[in-house]
């Protein structure tokens, strides 16, 4: 599939096969179909890879009462930790933009760096194009739970 890459971020972190690219980049465009958006009419779908190779998908769910939605990423986080898992190697996330990548919104990229920070987000278009960021990249200088141990 084309994509383009942007070489730094890939000399700073290995990132994961392109068979698991695959599988990440169908299961959050999967997710995206279920997404509950009938506000904002914006659907986004993220499929999260374990360290042992699980993928937990998610979709936004938006909510009547507007500020309770949430986002696809949170989705698929909250699915991850409450079966036990907490150790991640990447994240897809999909929306149905042709111009721009889907990127995790502010609240998101703090909620994913508490799982750390060298980890892999994969940004696609509609077109399944997509550029890969580290954590890192997406949140620099960022507060995590390292900085609650140092006092
Ligand atoms: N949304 C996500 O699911 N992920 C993001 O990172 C950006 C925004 C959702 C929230 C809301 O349901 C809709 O997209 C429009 O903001």
């Amino acid at each position: 599939m084309a994509h383009e890459r942007h070489g730094a971020s890939r000399l700073r972190s290995p990132g994961i096969g392109p068979e698991q690219v695959e599988l990440l980049l169908a299961a959050c465009r999967e997710a995206k179909e279920f997404a509950y958006c009938p506000y904002s009419k914006y659907p986004v779908g993220a499929a999260l890879l374990t360290t042992d190779g699980k993928v937990y998908s998610g979709c936004n769910v938006e909510n009547a009462c507007y500020p309770l939605g949430v986002c696809a990423e949170r989705t698929a986080i909250q699915k991850a930790v409450s079966e036990g898992h907490t150790k991640f190697r990447a994240m897809a996330i999909s929306c149905n933009s042709r111009e721009s990548y889907a990127v995790p919104c502010g609240a998101c990229r703090q909620v994913l760096r508490e799982f750390g920070k060298h980890w892999d987000i994969y940004l696609t278009k509609a077109d399944g194009t997509y550029i890969q960021k580290t954590l890192e990249e997406l949140l620099p200088l960022s507060f995590g739970p390292e900085d609650l141990k140092t006092f």
